[in-house]
């Protein structure tokens, strides 16, 4: 597992050597080091926007962003992934910006949106979240920058408003429709647990989630498939859901309580399908919670097949590869398994007996082989902390 691994290590492994980056890069000391985590999300997809309930786990995988203020109004921004350094001024804070700068520039301008009064940072920044792989590596880029200018700028700003904060950042200025789910996980998440999001009300649950304890661990493997489409697809989603809502009189698919006589009122059968992901994946997570609580982890296998199978059948956002993994997974000794993330590629999740997750993944790996597919890369997922401030 560990070659698999390797292709997503940070460049700089740790803080320290952020640090000294920073210094060589900028002649000083750093005024503190943040972090913030990617996720995976366990169960809950394509529910956050429907006001539903999503229940992700902050990854061990996160970005590290070592800072101090800077007295001319600048912000100058070091990715030692990208090797490169981007520079921008207030005046260059508009809505549209691309290139990677754009998730850092956002939430200056969501910031400053806000009302808050944000002065000039020289930003070094590394990460090992895979990108592209839907575990959320511009959320965390998002809220780890937040952290930092709110600590820089001494802001007081709760987890939550922090999580839209960051979120408004990708909605309106990065311009991606998403939910609230990824900048609530990588703020508030906690060490050990899983947390059960009501993105309706923001109500928040720790949840344990112990899988050591339960003889058990989660596989975690990027299909790296391209997802091309993932961006007209995943705004298509978004407006059939909304659609469906409009045409059951509902606020949002949250609200639908019998599933039957909604799909009696849907005439369009892909609308139908749609509506009973959501329905149906948001009865999941509630299911999921409780077994959580009762420390019941095992049980949440069927709960995960079911979760994948709704996603490749009803709601449509699977691919071969990821279907494949799905299989694979389950055919070598996974006792669930699904698809994370927004769909169109990315990762899956498997839940595996203890010390199982190095086989599983490699039987997967040799199945893409024999399918030709590419070679995916994978890793056994610790449930981690939320954003924080390391120095
Ligand atoms: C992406 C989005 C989230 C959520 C998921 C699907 O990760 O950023 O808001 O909608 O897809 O569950």
């Amino acid at each position: 597992m560990r070659d698999s691994v390797s292709t997503v290590r940070r460049v700089s492994d740790d803080a320290t050597a952020l640090v000294e980056a920073f210094r060589a890069r900028t002649e000083r000391q750093p005024a503190g080091v943040w972090a913030a985590p990617g996720r995976v999300n366990l169960i809950g997809e394509h529910t956050d926007y429907n006001d539903g309930y999503v229940m992700p786990f902050a990854l061990a995988q996160r970005v590290l962003i070592a800072a101090a203020p800077r007295q001319d109004g600048l912000w100058s921004v070091t990715s030692l992934n990208n090797h490169s350094t981007e520079t921008f001024q207030a005046a260059d804070l508009q809505p549209g910006m691309t290139g990677w700068q754009a998730y850092v520039a956002g939430v200056v301008w969501a910031l400053k949106g806000a009302g808050h009064r944000i002065g000039g940072a020289d930003l070094v920044l590394s990460s090992d979240v895979p990108v592209g792989a839907g575990l959320s590596s511009s959320a965390a880029l998002e809220c780890a920058v937040l952290s930092a200018l709110a600590d820089l700028n001494e802001l007081d700003i709760a987890g939550l408003e922090r999580a839209k904060l960051a979120r408004r950042s990708e909605n309106a200025f990065v311009g991606a429709p998403t939910g609230l789910m990824d900048q609530a996980a990588s703020t508030l998440c906690t060490a050990g647990h899983a947390l059960f999001f009501d993105c309706r009300t923001a109500g928040a649950e720790q949840v344990r989630f112990d899988t050591a304890g339960a003889g058990l661990e989660i596989l975690v493997l990027d299909t790296k498939t391209p997802h091309a489409l993932v961006d007209s697809e995943y705004a298509a989603r978004r407006a059939s859901c909304e659609a469906a809502a409009r045409l059951l009189g509902v606020a949002a698919l949250r609200d639908v309580i019998n599933l039957d006589t909604a799909l009696e009122q849907l005439a369009d059968p892909v609308i139908q399908r749609r509506v009973r992901h959501v329905v149906s994946e948001n009865a999941r997570v509630l299911e999921a919670v409780k077994v959580l609580r009762a420390g019941r982890i095992a049980d949440l296998a069927p709960l995960l097949d079911a979760s994948h199978e709704s996603m490749r059948d009803d709601f449509e956002i699977t691919v071969p590869q990821v279907d494949l993994a799905v299989e694979v997974a389950r055919a070598s000794g996974a006792t669930g398994a699904r698809m994370t993330g927004g769909g169109f590629g990315g990762c899956i999740i498997a839940l595996v007996p203890a010390g199982e997750a190095e086989r599983v993944g490699s039987d997967i790996v040799h199945s893409f082989a024999a399918a030709g597919f590419g070679q995916p890369m994978y890793f056994t997922a610790v449930p981690s902390a939320g954003a924080q401030r390391l120095h």
